[in-house]
Formats: C-alpha cells, sequence, structure tokens
C-alpha cells in the first residue's frame, strides 16, 4: 500500500462519515451554536465538557482534554489501533472518490511539478535501459562487484548515464521536452559558454523518489575513483535534499509495521539491507538529518535505529543525528557494526544473521555514550568518574520521564560502581551550575520546552506569550496559507512552545509538498501525531471569531511583540550573568541589543 494510497482512502472516509452521527452512536449530543456537546465518554462527566465541532471534524473533552478526528474517535472509544480504526470506519463510509477543486493557478503550478516529475521519470526510464544495454556493461560489472543483485537494481530502478555530452538532451528532445524544462529539472546543466550539456555523465544512476514514489532526482556515482564520487541533483521545486529520504518510498509499508526507521549514510547502504530483507532502511542525500527528516519520520515511526559509518565522521554525524531525532520526541537508539567500514560492507562480509544480532544490541542514548566515554578514558585515575559522569549529565536532563531517569541513574551506578546516591548527588549540582551558568537552560528543559508543565498547570493561560503564539496557530488552522506571511515577517523562531511549532511546520510542509492545493485542517490532523491532532482540536473547537485583516495585523503584531519582549527578559538575564562574570564589554553589548529590542517594541505598540 502506497502512501497515496491510504491518504485517499483516509480522506474519503473522512468525506463520508458525518462525525455527528458517528460520535452521537456513542454520546447524546446537543447542538449549541456551531457545536454539539454532551456527556465525555472518556471521564466521569457531570457537565456537559464534551464538543464536537461538525465544520472541522474534530473533537474535544474540556474537561479531560481528549481529542482528535473520527479516527481518534473509534481508537479510543473502540480501543483500536489505527489501521482497525480505518477499517471500521471504512465499512460505515462505502467506497467513494471525493476530488478536491483547485483553482486555476494552483492547477497551473501543479502541472509544472507534474510536469518537472514526468522529465524525471523520463530520464529514470532512459538510464534504466542503458544500464541494460550495450554501454551499461561495465556499470553492470561493477553492481556485481558490489554485491546488487538483479532484484534490487529492478526495484531500486537503477539505471546508468552515458558518456556523450547530451545524449540525454537528445533523447528527452524526442519525447518534447523543451530545453528549459531540462534545466528546471536539473538534468542538464548550463555552462559559461552558453552550451547546455547533460549533468549526469558515464555515472551509475540511482533515482531518487519521494514518499509517494514520484521520481524526483538523481544521485549519480562514478564507476571507478575520481571526484566527486556522487553528483546530485540540485535544488529544484521537486527536489529538497532536506526533507527526502531515500528508498522512503520503498521502506514505508516495512516502516509502518515495525514502527521503526533505520537510518544509513549511503545509497548502497540502503540497497544491501533492502536486499537483505530490512526494508524499513533509509537514508538522507547526502547531507546531515534535518528536523524537517525528524518530521517525516514521526508520520511513520516511533523509533529510528541509527546505523552510520565506523569512522569518525559517521560519529560526528551520529552525534547530531541523536540532537535532530531527540528534540522530535522520536526514540533513537545507535547501532555498531565492528569489523566494518559500513553497513554494507557488514553484510557482505558477515551475513543478515550478525546483522540482525548487531541491530538487537542497539542502545538508547545513555548507554550508547557511556559505552563511548569508557572506551575512550580511563576510568582508574581519581576523578576520572565523575568526569565522565559530567559528559552524561545532559543526556539524563534531556530524558522525559523521571522513572526513565532512576533506571539509567541505577544503570550508571552498576556500571561505574558507584552508590546511586552519590550519582544524584553529583547530578542536583551539576543542574544548579549549569543554571547559574547558563539560566536560559532551565527554559530548555524538556518539560518546558514541551509546554508539558505548562499544560497542566493554570500558568499557561497566564502567559501572554503563549497565547500569543496560541492565538496565531488558531489563525493559521483558519488560513494556513498565511504561514508564509507569518514566516516572512516574523521567522520560524517565534514559535517557543512545540507544540505550536510542530502544527506550524506541519502546515509549512504540507503547502510546499502540496504545492498550491489548500490545506485543510482534515489534511493537518492526517498527517499530525496523537498528541498534535488532540492540540489541533483544542484550538480549532475554541471559538470561531471573524477572519479580517484587522484580526489577522493584531494577531502578527501581539505575536511579534511577545516574542520581542521575551527576548528582552532573556537579555536581561543575561546581564545578570555578565554582571556577574565582571564582564564589562558582555554586558554593554547586552544593553545595546536590550535598547534596540526596545525600540523595535516601541514602534509596534
Ligand atoms: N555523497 C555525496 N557526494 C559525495 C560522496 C557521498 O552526495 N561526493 C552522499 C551519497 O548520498 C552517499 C552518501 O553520501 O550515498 C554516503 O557516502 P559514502 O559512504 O561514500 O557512499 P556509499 O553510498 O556508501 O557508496 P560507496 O559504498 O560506493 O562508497
Ligand atoms: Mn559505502
Amino acid at each position: 500500500m502506497t502512501g497515496l494510497f491510504r491518504e485517499e482512502i483516509i480522506e474519503e472516509i473522512r468525506g463520508r462519515v458525518d462525525i455527528v452521527d458517528y460520535v452521537g452512536e456513542y454520546v447524546n449530543l446537543r447542538k449549541q451554536g456551531n457545536s454539539f456537546v454532551g456527556n465525555c465518554p472518556f471521564h466521569a462527566d457531570k457537565t456537559p465538557s464534551f464538543h464536537v465541532t461538525p465544520e472541522n471534524g474534530l473533537f474535544y473533552c474540556f474537561g479531560c482534554g481528549v481529542g482528535g478526528d473520527i479516527f481518534s474517535f473509534a481508537m479510543k472509544i473502540e480501543n483500536l489501533d489505527f489501521p482497525q480504526a480505518v477499517e471500521k470506519l471504512a465499512q460505515r463510509a462505502g467506497v467513494n472518490l471525493v476530488r478536491q477543486a483547485v483553482s486555476r493557478q494552483q492547477q497551473e503550478h501543479l502541472d509544472r511539478l507534474n510536469r518537472i516529475r514526468e522529465i524525471n521519470r523520463e530520464a529514470a526510464l532512459y538510464f534504466f535501459a542503458n544500464l541494460r544495454a550495450g554501454e551499461g556493461k561495465a556499470a553492470r560489472a561493477y553492481l556485481q562487484s558490489r554485491g546488487v543483485n538483479k532484484e534490487s537494481q529492478r526495484v531500486f530502478a537503477l539505471g546508468f548515464a552515458p558518456g556523450g555530452s547530451n545524449l540525454l538532451q537528445l533523447h528527452l528532445g524526442q519525447k518534447g521536452i523543451q530545453q528549459e524544462e531540462m534545466l528546471a529539472a536539473g538534468l542538464v546543466i548550463k555552462r559559461d559558454d552558453g552550451r547546455v550539456i547533460d549533468r549526469f555523465r558515464d555515472r551509475l544512476m540511482f533515482p531518487i523518489t519521494d514518499v509517494r514514489g514520484r521520481v524526483v532526482g538523481f544521485g549519480g556515482r562514478l564507476l571507478g575513483p575520481g571526484e566527486p564520487k556522487y553528483l546530485n541533483t540540485p535544488e529544484t521545486q521537486v527536489f529538497h535534499k532536506k526533507s527526502l529520504l531515500y528508498g522512503l518510498h520503498l521502506a514505508l509499508p516495512a516502516i509502518r509495521q515495525e514502527k521503526t526507521v533505520i537510518l544509513v549514510e549511503g545509497y548502497l547502504d540502503v540497497i544491501a539491507l533492502h536486499q537483505h530483507q530490512l526494508t524499513n532502511a533509509v537514508a538522507s542525500l547526502g547531507t546531515a538529518f534535518t528536523p524537517e527528516h525528524g518530521r517525516l519520520i514521526k508520520r511513520y515511526a516511533r523509533e529510528v535505529i541509527l546505523l552510520f559509518d565506523s569512522d569518525e565522521a559517521g560519529r560526528k554525524a551520529t552525534d547530531r543525528a541523536i540532537e535532530i531525532f531527540r528534540e522530535q520526541g522520536l526514540q533513537v537508539k545507535i547501532a555498531a557494526l565492528p569489523g566494518a567500514k559500513d553497513p554494507d560492507e557488514f553484510l557482505q562480509i558477515y551475513g543478515r544473521k550478525a546483522f540482525l544480532n548487531a541491530l538487537a544490541k542497539a542502545l538508547p542514548i545513555i548507554p550508547y555514550r557511556l559505552q563511548r566515554l569508557k572506551s575512550e578514558m580511563s576510568l582508574d585515575e581519581p576523578g576520572s568518574k565523575s568526569a565522565l559522569l559530567a559528559q552524561l549529565f545532559p543526556d539524563l536532563a534531556k530524558l522525559s520521564g523521571q522513572v526513565e531517569r532512576q533506571e539509567y541513574v541505577r544503570l550508571l551506578a552498576q556500571e561505574l560502581n558507584l552508590p546511586e546516591k552519590a550519582i544524584w548527588d553529583d547530578f542536583r549540582r551539576n543542574q544548579g551550575e549549569q543554571r547559574r551558568k547558563y539560566p536560559l537552560l532551565r527554559d530548555k528543559s524538556p518539560e518546558i520546552r514541551n509546554n508539558t508543565i505548562g499544560n497542566k498547570n493554570v500558568n499557561s493561560f497566564r502567559n501572554p506569550y503563549l497565547i500569543a503564539q496560541e492565538n496565531m496557530i488558531k489563525l493559521l488552522l483558519k488560513e494556513p496559507k498565511l504561514v508564509f506571511q507569518v514566516e516572512q515577517r516574523l521567522g520560524s523562531d517565534v514559535f517557543a512552545d512545540k507544540r505550536c511549532q510542530e502544527v506550524f511546520f506541519l502546515i509549512k510542509t504540507l503547502l510546499e509538498s502540496r504545492t498550491g492545493e489548500p490545506v485543510t485542517i482534515a489534511d493537518l490532523v492526517n498527517h499530525a501525531p496523537e498528541s498534535v491532532k488532540n492540540f489541533i482540536a483544542k484550538l480549532s473547537s475554541l471559538d470561531s471569531l471573524p477572519l479580517g485583516e484587522r484580526q489577522i495585523e493584531d494577531t502578527i503584531t501581539s505575536l511579534q511583540l511577545r516574542y520581542l519582549e521575551e527576548q528582552v527578559e532573556q537579555k536581561q538575564q543575561q546581564i545578570k550573568e555578565a554582571e556577574a562574570a565582571k564582564d564589562s564589554s558582555g554586558r554593554q553589548n547586552l544593553l545595546q541589543e536590550i535598547i534596540n529590542l526596545q525600540r523595535k517594541i516601541q514602534s509596534l505598540k
């Protein structure tokens, strides 16, 4: 089942199931304004706190905070998982394809993007045929020497770009494709002298697809030594390196099933893993992993296993990836492949069984760090254990729960042969120092970043900055297109609240990937993790103010103000630090920054 298929089915069901009818089978609902209210079926509710808003197809309980769409409701009330809920509601809905109407301008944009993908597909077919023709002999031999079998070559649609300077151009030209279009697809290069030549020459070609399996670009590898080893399609309207993952389309079924993604560094690693029936492997396109990758993965999985090359570059990449994915709330594990430089080589030498073994031994972040530190330093010297611990405390602090923290302290106590209490004392002292040294770190604790404290606490309603962020998101839920205006005027850093941030990026990514098609609340809910669904349900069932120029302007300005005020507060904190450190030039700079911020604030008021 492809992503497209599922998404369409879900849309179709959503269009056909009336949430009031459906929820009404379990809850006695009565109409109140634009929504329906009743006693919440999920907690002992005496006052009707349970709201259903047919307009967005969402429900939310102001008593217990449960909310979501028809699928969330089915999951919760019948205790089903998502696929089961889809199945159940599909039965109820019958089958009918609902097509969204799009404007002419949107349609033109969509057509342009489709055209670029089509040209890429044509190119892929050309390369594919070439690999199997006379020209492809050396490339075929190369693949064989690398252990890539025929089946993998077919599944990944590998190809070969022959050596001439305009063979692809000639071929595409015969298909009625213009040179401008080839340039837009990144398949040809315009040289300084004005000549246009094929970008990929004499290279083994790896087509790169989007999550729906549409070819959007290529990686091309030299068959022998030389530079650059890989050449990729440049950024185009359909090729965005920071949000594409090699092999994702093929990996989706397994990822959905296992809720785990194996991340590797190279295209050939992905292929090797798939060839060994480990079909949940993907790679980035030779760049570092980004928060976009994290968000994409989070749509389908809960856990990532990092499996990078066994060199220093691989370790550095691992550290960066840990930060990115942890920040996104994904479970992170790190696997090691001793005795090989990368996963591909490991599979060739030791085979599938050894590989599975290594995967089973993948370590969560703290044990991984511990193991690495232990191998790097000697623990016999006095003070070394506490130096080692100090390096682990930031990870310990970033754990989301106290229970987990306790488990790890226990583990550390065992591994380092220290009493648990000594570790706790050290940890608390260290955290205290960190706070004194960097008071802002306090605001970076996961609880506050994720706003889990604020949520359970009435405080969140008194925090004007949070309110401004939520208002902005409320507005964006009504008018998603505004994200671009907001981003342009305020930047994307204005959302400090984790959930607001997630909704903001979700809207933005969806709009970018749709390129023109409107984004509805239903789409957002489709792509949101449960916790964010809930947040969307809450915000969109709060109230429905009219949406005028004025209101948009006010919301933007107020968020900007609150954000600037927050900045001022932070700088004030930093001034105190600078004073304590007798850093007078630092203090001077900060003062100047505050003055500038205050000016901006005044100009907005
Ligand atoms: N890469 C790149 N440009 C390069 C080198 C590498 O874009 N000049 C990217 C490619 O996406 C590549 C990944 O970085 O897949 C990892 O690099 P490497 O480990 O060198 O490549 P492999 O795919 O493992 O290829 P091989 O085993 O043939 O070296
Ligand atoms: Mn390799």
